[in-house]
């Protein structure tokens, strides 16, 4: 064990030497390449996009026959592809189409599957109003001013 003191010592003096050295002449940094996404094919995209019925615009995917079947017959199509809601939403809308608007009972199951359809695609978004100015950014208001006065 004796024996291996100077062996250690002289491998720290080489480390510290070593990295002296490699402090002066440090090779340049390579950055890596940011990692590329795979790149999306049409057979890639369909797989991950259900595609758009050109009569109605519904995803063509699940139970949308279903949905059109029941849900074109008074309005556009469009009026449901442009509107975004919960399951509970979408409920609350056909609630209200029911009472008022003269649509029809569904049986249980097609109601659920209606809905579980609707809120799948169509469900809400996040919003897209931008955040309100705060107020230490704000020019000042003219008329508070005058107010005052
Ligand atoms: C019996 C006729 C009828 C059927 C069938 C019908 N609707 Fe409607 N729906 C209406 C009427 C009437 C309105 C109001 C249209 C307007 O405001 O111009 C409406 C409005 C809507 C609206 C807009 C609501 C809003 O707040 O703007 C949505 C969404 C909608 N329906 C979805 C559906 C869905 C989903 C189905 C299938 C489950 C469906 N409708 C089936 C009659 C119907």
């Amino acid at each position: 064990m004796r024996g291996a003191w100077p062996a250690l010592a002289l491998v720290a003096v080489g480390l510290v030497v070593l990295s002296g050295c490699a402090k002066e002449d440090a090779p340049a940094t390579t950055i890596d390449p940011p990692a590329m996404p795979p790149t999306a094919t049409p057979a890639t995209m369909a797989a991950a996009e259900p595609q758009i019925d050109a009569a109605t615009g519904f995803k063509m995917t699940g139970d949308w026959q279903l949905v059109r079947g029941n849900c074109t017959g008074c309005h556009s199509a469009k009026l449901i592809t442009q509107q975004r809601g919960t399951e509970q939403q979408w409920l609350t809308m056909i609630r209200w189409m029911q009472k008022k608007q003269n649509l029809w009972q569904f049986d249980p199951d097609t109601e659920t599957r209606i809905i579980a359809y609707l809120a799948e695609h169509y469900p809400p978004q996040a919003a897209r109003r931008r955040a309100a100015i705060p107020p230490d950014l704000m020019p000042p208001n003219p008329y508070e001013a005058q107010a005052l006065n």
